[in-house]
């Protein structure tokens, strides 16, 4: 039966707010003192100036992880399911990559030679099986595969912009900082050191809205549309019933490229949401957990366009016309990508993941239900995620407007202090093959008790 509609009482959630800080800062002594002597010479003091998002004040020191699970330098052990934001979706170390990895770097030598390796061939291979486009080429981060088939669908089509979704993230691409609003797009607030206005490179709707990317595709000069089929980095927005068929056929009818950014939405199965759901774009992009945790990412596309681009005598793409790194599509990348798409994030274990996953969020929903809290849970494969607003967003400016940092604050710390890692900045939790339902189980209990307390 379900409860009537809780009310959150605000002081209530302060107090209990201070309480886990306070718990927290006694709670992980060496991590706070790491931190405090990380000295002046690392910007923000962390090694990257995102760490220092982490509730609490200062982050956990990892000392070792080992599939779901995590140890810091306190010696607390933690289920994990932050999973490096889905760079380690597919398990911290799993030990097919660890030994691909050793016998690349240790046993053969050679992590990065400009010489190609026969890995290459089959990871190509073994992704085209996957999404469906059939000509790869492999970078260091989903960043750059983003950026790199921007510059490509520029080239293919001639024309000068991309469009993109009100609050979606692609990495630190330029033409992505942008959201719309009811004044127009607007820059996204805090971009740092803009080169150009993203309102002269690019074009922006809000997702689940046909027409409005309709009319912005009408004006003939956008190169591509780069989405995730489902938004992931503002919440979980699924895609209505049809939307995502209907923007391939606007595409399609504008001459502009559809390039599926399936760096998170891998999550929905072996061939991400272009194989889950069926789709057919022209360019497709990953990184992040496709080799273990290794630095890899890659973008495929179609045959036409990959003959096309070939054949264009004006597009330089092996020196220095804009797309390749010293490092990309290195040995030690490839061997890590086949040993991940080989031996662990195969179809039998995404089908295992998908299925704590469920578990986990029929958890989440039971206590949702039975608390009457107006909050909802979506799911996307092995990936849930909940958010604080009674149904799913149709959309990223929806969702940013459900917001809730206090209750951010206080779900994450108070799941930290009991031994569960979510992710920060929002509320994902992920599955890798190595996450039981065990794991699923205590995510839920803690997640109950949270909801208790806050309820008094
Ligand atoms: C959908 C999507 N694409 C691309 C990226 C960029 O990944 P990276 O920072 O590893 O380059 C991210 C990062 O969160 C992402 O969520």
């Amino acid at each position: 039966m379900t409860a009537s509609v809780a009310i959150i009482d605000r002081d209530r959630l302060s107090a209990l707010i201070d309480r886990e800080r306070a718990a927290y800062r006694a709670g992980f002594p060496a991590s706070r003192q790491a931190f405090a002597a990380a000295g002046t010479h690392l910007l923000g003091g962390v090694p990257m100036t995102w760490m220092r998002m982490w509730p609490g004040g200062f982050p956990l020191y990892c000392a070792t992880a080992a599939g779901a699970r995590l140890t810091d330098i306190d010696g607390h052990d933690f289920i994990d399911f932050c999973l490096g934001d889905t760079g380690a979706m597919a398990g911290h170390s799993p030990a097919a990559v660890q030994a691909a990895v050793s016998r690349r770097y240790g046993d053969l030598g050679g992590a990065t030679t400009m010489l190609p390796t026969q890995d290459a061939a089959w990871v190509a291979g073994e992704l085209t099986r996957r999404f469906g486009v059939v000509r790869w080429s492999f970078t260091l981060s989903a960043t750059d595969a983003n950026r790199w088939a921007i510059r490509l669908a520029r080239q293919l089509t001639g024309r000068p912009k991309i469009a993109v979704f009100s609050y979606c993230y692609h990495g630190s691409v330029d033409e992505s900082f942008i959201v719309a609003s009811r004044e127009g797009p607007l820059p996204r607030p805090g971009d740092v050191g803009p080169p150009v206005d993203p309102r002269e490179t690019t074009r922006v709707v809000e997702f689940n809205d046909l027409e409005a990317l309709q009319q912005e595709l009408a004006y003939g000069d956008v190169a591509a549309v780069l989405m995730e089929p489902a938004l992931t980095n503002i919440g979980i927005v699924l895609p209505a019933a049809g939307y995502l068929e209907a923007v391939r056929a606007v595409t399609t009818q504008y001459g502009t490229l559809l390039i599926n950014d399936e760096t998170h939405t891998f999550s929905a199965g072996p061939g991400g949401c272009t194989a889950a759901m069926g789709l057919q774009p022209d360019l497709v992009t990953i990184g992040k957990s496709i080799a273990g945790g290794i630095p890899a990412g890659a973008f495929g596309l179609t045959e036409e366009l990959a003959e096309r681009i070939l054949g264009d005598h004006d597009a330089d793409i092996e020196d220095t016309g804009g797309i390749g790194g010293t490092l990309a599509g290195n040995a030690l990348s490839l061997a890590a990508m086949r040993a991940t798409l080989g031996e662990v994030l195969t179809d039998e274990a995404f089908a295992g993941m998908i299925e704590v996953a469920s578990r986990y969020t029929a958890g989440v929903q039971g206590v949702l239900d039975s608390r009457g809290l107006p909050w909802h849970i979506a799911q996307l494969g092995a990936r849930a995620e909940y958010r604080f607003c009674p149904q799913m967003p149709l959309n990223g400016g929806q969702s940013a407007a459900a917001a809730d940092p206090h209750l951010d604050e206080y779900m994450h710390l108070y799941t930290i202090n009991r031994g569960i890692l979510m992710t920060p900045f929002h509320n994902m939790a992920l599955m890798c093959p190595a996450t039981t339902e065990a794991d699923a189980d205590a995510h839920t209990a803690a997640f109950a008790a949270a909801a208790d307390e806050l309820l008094g």
